[in-house]
């Protein structure tokens, strides 16, 4: 069989800390006792909808032989459920990232179940494509494919000296893209699914910095009919979380529009939405940047100092603005996510560069208007808190 060198790098970084099956918050046991076999997926799938899968089935030994037997040089990451490698099928020469989940009982078998599913029913651009899956006796693994760039956080936190620095222009890029994802699970897919762990290491980055939302094994069917939300066990990731459902597990399209607030000023601000080793005052993302969306004056404090200053003024209030929106209290103030795609593909449309960002700031376009759309939900506007602010 060709190799390829496995150059991705060895990344068994602590792990964030997950939100899980936290007992008090609970509000409604899962049922679901789902036997994560071929032959399941392919009932359930069925009964989704859906009469096929894309993705293929793998032995055990085939992927085993597409990573050199799982070698530590293929490691690409490791993360809650186990570690991601890369490694190239014999069968295709494609190359692809191959996740072993750790052998953890039904937990573990749920989310691959999920993962299978939503992912061989779900397609877009901006989502990860699932080329396959293994399910040999106890073993379970997830075939995608490779994302050449590796993930956001890789390229917004500890990054080394030698790594290219994202600038404006690429993170806008990202943030839209991934909107585009986020729009694509909440107002296309029927039913709606709710992401539920969107974060920066789920958006994996292909040529060109185009952004793909990845590990659906948290989504959940949103709600059908008139159902504002759906019950569900507290999951997701600590700092992502919206606070209505952390805690009352009641899960909303809005609660993934908070957690995209959350990852956007993680994008504006070069900043963890946890970090622990700052001061209390700057450890949670959201409580540090709040006060500082009221005053004009701070917004330069808020900007990645990585960016070197290299970002356009009227560009980062508008894009500050529309994290502001999101990461609301109230989940019914938050925008729709389709409105935020709206303000963040005008913003990637409008392409900074610094040597002729002063004689063009006179003529840039207003921010774009969102589209109209029913319900008291918030929309994006010129007008809110931070635009005011700026507008003094
Ligand atoms: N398709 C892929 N292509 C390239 N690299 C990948 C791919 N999937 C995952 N990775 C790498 O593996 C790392 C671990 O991914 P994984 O999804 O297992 O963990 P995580 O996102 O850090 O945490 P969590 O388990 O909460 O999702 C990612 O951060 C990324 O660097
Ligand atoms: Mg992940």
């Amino acid at each position: 069989m060709g190799w390829i060198p496995c150059s991705g790098k060895s990344n068994t970084k602590a792990k964030t800390k997950k939100i899980k099956h936290n007992p008090v918050y609970q509000s409604k046991p899962t049922s679901e006792k789902l036997k994560a076999n071929s032959s399941s997926i392919a009932e359930a799938s069925k009964s989704g909808g859906s009469d096929y899968i894309a993705a293929q089935t793998f032995t055990f030994r085939e992927l085993a032989d597409a990573t050199r037997n799982f070698r530590t040089e293929c490691l690409l990451g490791e993360g809650g459920f186990g570690r991601v490698y890369k490694g190239r099928l014999e069968s295709t020469n494609q190359v692809v990232a191959i996740k072993q989940l750790d052998r953890s009982g039904l937990q573990g078998n749920r989310e691959f179940l999920v993962e299978v599913l939503m992912l061989s029913l779900l397609h877009h651009p901006n989502l990860v494509n699932l080329t396959g899956y293994c399910a040999d006796g106890d073993q379970r693994l997830l075939v995608y494919e490779y994302m050449p760039l590796g993930s956001l956080e890789d390229h917004l936190h500890d990054i080394s000296p030698v790594k290219k620095r994202l600038d404006w222009n690429t993170r806008m890029k990202i943030a839209a893209g991934a909107a585009r994802g986020l729009e694509y699970l909440h107002d296309k897919a029927s039913p709606p699914v709710i992401y539920r762990d969107l974060k920066c290491s789920n958006i994996l980055l292909g040529e060109g910095y185009f952004p793909k939302l990845s590990d659906f094994g948290l989504a959940k069917l949103g709600p059908v009919g008139d159902n504002t939300h759906v019950s569900t066990r507290v999951m997701g990731t600590y700092g992502y979380c919206a606070p209505e459902y952390a805690m009352t597990g009641q899960l909303t399209l809005k609660s993934d529009v908070y957690s995209f607030g959350v990852v956007l000023l993680e994008i504006l601000t070069g900043r963890r939405a946890i970090d622990n080793s700052k001061t209390a005052a700057e450890q949670n993302l959201v409580a540090w940047a709040k006060p500082l969306f009221k005053d004009r004056r701070t917004f330069s404090q808020i900007a990645d100092p990585m960016l070197q200053g290299q970002y356009p003024s009227r560009g980062l209030y508008q894009a500050l603005a529309v994290a502001a929106m999101c990461v609301q209290e109230q989940p019914n103030m938050r925008p729709l996510i389709a409105d935020v795609v709206t303000a963040l593909t005008y913003l990637a449309s409008q392409k900074y560069e610094p040597d002729i960002q002063l004689t063009q700031k006179s003529c840039l376009a207003p921010c774009t208007p969102p589209r109209p759309k029913g319900g008291d939900d918030r929309k994006l506007s010129c007008n809110s808190g931070v635009e005011k602010e700026r507008a003094r």
